[in-house]
C-alpha cells in the first residue's frame, strides 16, 4: 500500500502523549511536540508525567524502536511530520463558561509558519464548534500559501484509566474533511487502527464528514454521558424523598437495551478535566451561536451534578445530629474521614472531583476533615492546600465520628466494615458512590447512607 505519513502531536499534555505513544506502538514514525522542556526531556528519558495504566512500557518500548521521538522545536517538529495533530490544552475560559483557544492559537500559527512542504493539520482538542474554520484562516495567514496546507479534524473520547485501549481499539473514528486529499491522509493516519483490528477480527466504523459535524460529535458524546449520570441522580433525589432504591431501579431500567445499563450509578455525581467543562463550554457556545435554547437543558444537568455534593454534607450533619444555620450546617467540633480524592477510580486526577469538593465543603462547615486517596494526595495538596491529608486509609478513619467515600476506590470497596469499626470514633458512613456492601456494613454495626438509597436493615 501507500506508505505511512509520518505523524505529529503538538501538545504532549495527557491527549498528546497518549497519542504520540500509541501511534509510535502502531508502527508510526511519531514526534511528540512541546513548548515545556521539562515535560519533553521527561518523555525523551522514558517517563510519563501523569498516570496511565500501561503507558509507561509502551513509551519506553517505543522509544527503543526509534519511532518515537519528542522535541521542543516547532521547526523540526514541521519538517518531520506530513500529518500534524493539534493535542494542546483548551482550558475553561476566566468567565467560567467558553473555551479557551490561546494554545490551539499559538500552536498552529508557530507550526504554520515552520512549514516547508505540504501538510495536513488536524485538529483533535476539544473546541467551541467554528474553530476548523478560524484554524484554516490561521493557517492560510500564516503557512506560505504555495504550500496548499490543509485543515481536518478528528475528535478523541479518551477515558482516564483506559487510554491506551481507547487510542489502539477505539469504539469508531472520526474525521471531518474538505478534500478527498485530506481525508486520504487521514485514513492513512489510520490505517494502523485498522489493521489492528482486522487482525483481532473486529472493525472499526469510519465516519467521515464536515468541520461542524466532526468538532460537534465529540460535545454531544461528553453531553449526552453527563446527561445520562445526572438523569440517574435526579432519580436518586425523587427515591430519597419516595423511599425507593436508585440503584435496583439503574438495574431495572438498564435491561432496557435502548437505555442499557452503563453510566447509569448513581452517586456524588461526575467530575474530571472533560464532562463540567464540556457541558459548560457547549453552552456558551450554543448561545453564541443563537440555540441557546435547545442547550438550556444542560443547565439542570449542571445543576443536579452540584446538588449531589450538597447532599452529602445535608446528610453529614443529619447523621452527627447538628442543625443547619441560614448558612448550612454547622459542624464544628466534628471529625469525618474523606475516604477518594480523585475524580474517579484508577486516576490520580483530581480536577473537579466531586469528592475533594464535598471535603472542602465539610471544612468549610467546621468539620476537622482527614482525606485519604490512594493515587490523587499529590495532586490534591497542590488543589486544596488547605485541607488535612493523611499516609493510608487507616490514619484517615481512626478517631473519626464519620467516614465518606466519595470515590469507588477498590482498597474502599473491599475495606472491611468490621476491622474499620475498631479505629473509629463512631460507625456512621456516607457511601457516596453507592459502592459498600450496605447490608454488610449494617451488619458490623454501621450507620449507613448511600445515595437515593433506603436505609439497609441490620
Ligand atoms: C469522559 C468521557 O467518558 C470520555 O469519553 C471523554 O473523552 C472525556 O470525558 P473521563 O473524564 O475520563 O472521560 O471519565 P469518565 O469515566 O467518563 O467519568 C466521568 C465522571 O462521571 C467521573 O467523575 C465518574 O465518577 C462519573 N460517573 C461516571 C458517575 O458518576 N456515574 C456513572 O455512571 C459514570
Amino acid at each position: 500500500g501507500a506508505p505511512r505519513p509520518r505523524l505529529s502531536f503538538l501538545g504532549t499534555g495527557y491527549l498528546g502523549a497518549t497519542y504520540a505513544i500509541c501511534f509510535a506502538e502502531l508502527g508510526y514514525e511519531v514526534i511528540g511536540f512541546d513548548i515545556d522542556e521539562a515535560k519533553i526531556a521527561k518523555l525523551a528519558g522514558g517517563a510519563v508525567p501523569f498516570h496511565e495504566p500501561g503507558l509507561d512500557e509502551l513509551l519506553r518500548r517505543n522509544l527503543q524502536s526509534g519511532r518515537l521521538r519528542f522535541s521542543t522545536s516547532y521547526a523540526e517538529t514541521a519538517d518531520f511530520a506530513d500529518v500534524h495533530f493539534i493535542c494542546v490544552g483548551t482550558p475553561q475560559r476566566a468567565d467560567g463558561m467558553g473555551a479557551d483557544l490561546r494554545y490551539v492559537e499559538a500552536s498552529v500559527t508557530n507550526l504554520a509558519q515552520h512549514l516547508s512542504r505540504k501538510a495536513l493539520i488536524v485538529g483533535k482538542s476539544t473546541v467551541p464548534v467554528g474553530t476548523a474554520e478560524w484554524i484554516e484562516q490561521l493557517v492560510s495567514k500564516h503557512a506560505p500559501a504555495e504550500l496548499g496546507v490543509e485543515v481536518a479534524w478528528s475528535p478523541e473520547f479518551l477515558q482516564e484509566g483506559f487510554a491506551v485501549e481507547d487510542v489502539l481499539r477505539p469504539n469508531r473514528i472520526v474525521v471531518g474533511v474538505k478534500s478527498d486529499w485530506a481525508n486520504g491522509m487521514l485514513y492513512a493516519a489510520h490505517k494502523g487502527v485498522f489493521d489492528l483490528a482486522a487482525t483481532e477480527d473486529r472493525e472499526v466504523p469510519l465516519v467521515v464528514t464536515d468541520f461542524a459535524t466532526a468538532e460537534l460529535v465529540k460535545v454531544a458524546a461528553n453531553a449526552f454521558l453527563a446527561t445520562k449520570i445526572s438523569f440517574i441522580n435526579a432519580m436518586a433525589e425523587v427515591c430519597e424523598v419516595a423511599g425507593g432504591d436508585v440503584t435496583q431501579l439503574a438495574k431495572a431500567i438498564g435491561y432496557d437495551p435502548r437505555i442499557g445499563n452503563r453510566f447509569l450509578q448513581a452517586g456524588v455525581g461526575f467530575g474530571g478535566g472533560c464532562l463540567p467543562k464540556d457541558i459548560r463550554a457547549f453552552q456558551a457556545r450554543a448561545q453564541e451561536l443563537g440555540a441557546g435554547e435547545a442547550l438550556r437543558f444542560l443547565h439542570e444537568v449542571d445543576l443536579i451534578n452540584l446538588r449531589r455534593r450538597t447532599r452529602v454534607v445535608t446528610l453529614a450533619a443529619e447523621l452527627l445530629g447538628r442543625r443547619h444555620g441560614p448558612a448550612g450546617p454547622d459542624l464544628s467540633g466534628t471529625r469525618i474521614a474523606v475516604l477518594g480524592a480523585a475524580f474517579k477510580p484508577n486516576s490520580d486526577d483530581v480536577r473537579d472531583a466531586p469528592s475533594l469538593a464535598v471535603a472542602a465543603a465539610l471544612a468549610k462547615a467546621g468539620a476537622d476533615v482527614r482525606v485519604y486517596d490512594p493515587e490523587g494526595m499529590g495532586n490534591a495538596q497542590l488543589a486544596q492546600p488547605d485541607l488535612t491529608y493523611t499516609g493510608s486509609m487507616v490514619e484517615a478513619v481512626t478517631g473519626a465520628e464519620l467516614v465518606c467515600v466519595l470515590t469507588e476506590w477498590a482498597e474502599f470497596r473491599n475495606a472491611d466494615p468490621v476491622q474499620i469499626g475498631e479505629l473509629v470514633a463512631n460507625k456512621r458512613v456516607i457511601d457516596g458512590r453507592n459502592c459498600l456492601d450496605a447490608t454488610l456494613w449494617a451488619q458490623a454495626g454501621w450507620q449507613y447512607r448511600g445515595m437515593g438509597r433506603p436505609q439497609p436493615r441490620a
